[in-house]
């Protein structure tokens, strides 16, 4: 079959990019979806089961620092776009090891943009470099105010600092050689099949081992959380209509200070778990600070509401559910993921936090 778009995803076993490859796959039968992934601890094929075979489906165990199999595969299957998601994405991993952050994040995203520029050399129209990003790039907030698209770069962690200066190369493309992108930066994204490392699944996993709940500093910092269906939404409408050049802020006017969606978690697990009231709660303990911690998060999201039309489709309360019972029917999901390396990398996280 020939079919009218091929599209590039890269990280796309991993939490974010699992959600997109399914939905574009299923959405967009005439396009090719090529999924690459180097499967780190965070891809996890299983992610993907249900549309594996899909016919309009591809992947290919790629690592994106592979110059070489990166620029193979981009000229030979002539792509339409990049969706350019494949990153180390945990900020206290980065704390450990940032130099993993700066291979990955930004010379993975040189070889990407070096791939493209070569491949599109003869006519660049009618392509697409989407580079996914965060909002931690514009660094951290007090407690008014919110990031607009044009709030200056602050990056304070490895993590948010390789992700700043992917930004930039993707933006130099642009202005330099007249490659055609286009950045999204997202706020805490929440939901299925993310890797329990990060704060709502690992006090999911944690809650219902009965192990504590190390909540860092004071567990007064604040994130804003859109479910992660929402993001893939958003990255489809961008992808589509998203104007060349331009960057949009994505979020989900959803603001939670950590102790208060600790609470709520607690609380929603012990109804779902047939636990008495107050039980979940008593496993919390605070516990040494991450180091450099931002404080508050806060994007708005007016741009992509008005010149695109996408708002979230779920509101907190119902992602909320639907991430906690997938959590508690995924048990498989859950115990596969935190086999092996995964207590070597918690022992070492929470060693001497406590
Ligand atoms: P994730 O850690 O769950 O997944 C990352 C994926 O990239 C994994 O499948 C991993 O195997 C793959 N990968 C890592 N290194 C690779 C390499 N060298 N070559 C090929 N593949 C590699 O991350 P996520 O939460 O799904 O985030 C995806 C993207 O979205 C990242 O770029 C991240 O910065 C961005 N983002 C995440 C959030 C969030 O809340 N999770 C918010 C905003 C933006
Ligand atoms: P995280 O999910 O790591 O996302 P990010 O740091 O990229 O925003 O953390 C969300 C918030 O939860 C952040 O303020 C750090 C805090 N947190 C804890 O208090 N304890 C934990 O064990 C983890 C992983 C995070």
């Amino acid at each position: 079959m020939s079919y009218t778009k091929r599209i590039l995803v890269t990280g796309g076993a991993g939490f974010i990019g699992s959600h997109l490859v399914r939905l574009l796959v299923q959405s967009y039968p005439d396009y090719l979806i090529f999924n690459i992934d180097k499967l780190t601890y965070a891809g996890n094929l299983e992610n993907l089961k249900d549309i594996e075979s899909a016919p309009n489906y591809r992947f290919e165990r790629i690592d994106i620092l592979d110059a070489d199999a990166v620029n193979q595969l981009v000229h030979h299957m002539d792509f339409h776009a990049i969706v350019h998601l494949a990153a180390e994405s945990h900020v206290d991993r980065s704390i450990h090891d940032p130099l993993a952050f700066v291979h990955t994040n930004v010379l993975g995203t040189i070889n990407l943009l070096n791939a493209a520029r070569d491949a599109w050399k003869e006519d660049m129209s009618n392509r697409l470099f989407y580079h996914i990003s965060t909002d931690e790039v514009y660094g951290s907030l007090g407690s008014t105010g919110l990031f607009t698209e044009s709030t200056a770069y602050d990056p304070r962690s490895p993590y948010s600092s390789s992700k700043a200066a992917s930004d930039h190369f993707v933006r130099a493309w642009h202005h330099t050689y007249g490659m055609p992108v286009v950045i999204s930066n997202c706020s805490n994204n929440y939901g299925p099949n993310q890797f329990p490392e990060k704060l709502i699944p690992l006090f999911i996993h944690n809650i219902r081992h009965r192990k504590p709940l190390p909540v860092y500093g004071d567990g007064q910092y604040t994130r804003d959380w859109l479910y992660v269906v929402d993001h893939a939404k958003a990255i489809d409408a961008i992808l589509h209509r998203g104007r060349i050049g331009e960057t949009y802020n994505i979020g989900g006017f959803n603001e939670w200070k950590n102790m208060d969606l600790i609470q709520l978690m607690c609380r929603l697990l012990d109804e779902k778990l047939g636990r008495p009231e107050g039980d979940s709660a008593s496993l919390i303990t605070y516990v040494t600070d991450r180091p450099g911690h931002d404080r508050r998060y806060a994007i708005d999201a007016s741009k992509i509401n008005s010149e695109l039309g996408w708002s979230p489709s779920v509101t907190f309360e119902q992602g909320l559910s639907l991430t906690l019972d997938w959590y508690l029917n995924h048990q498989d999901w859950l115990d596969n993921v935190t086999s092996g390396a995964y207590q070597h990398y918690y022992d070492i996280q929470y060693k001497n936090r406590f």
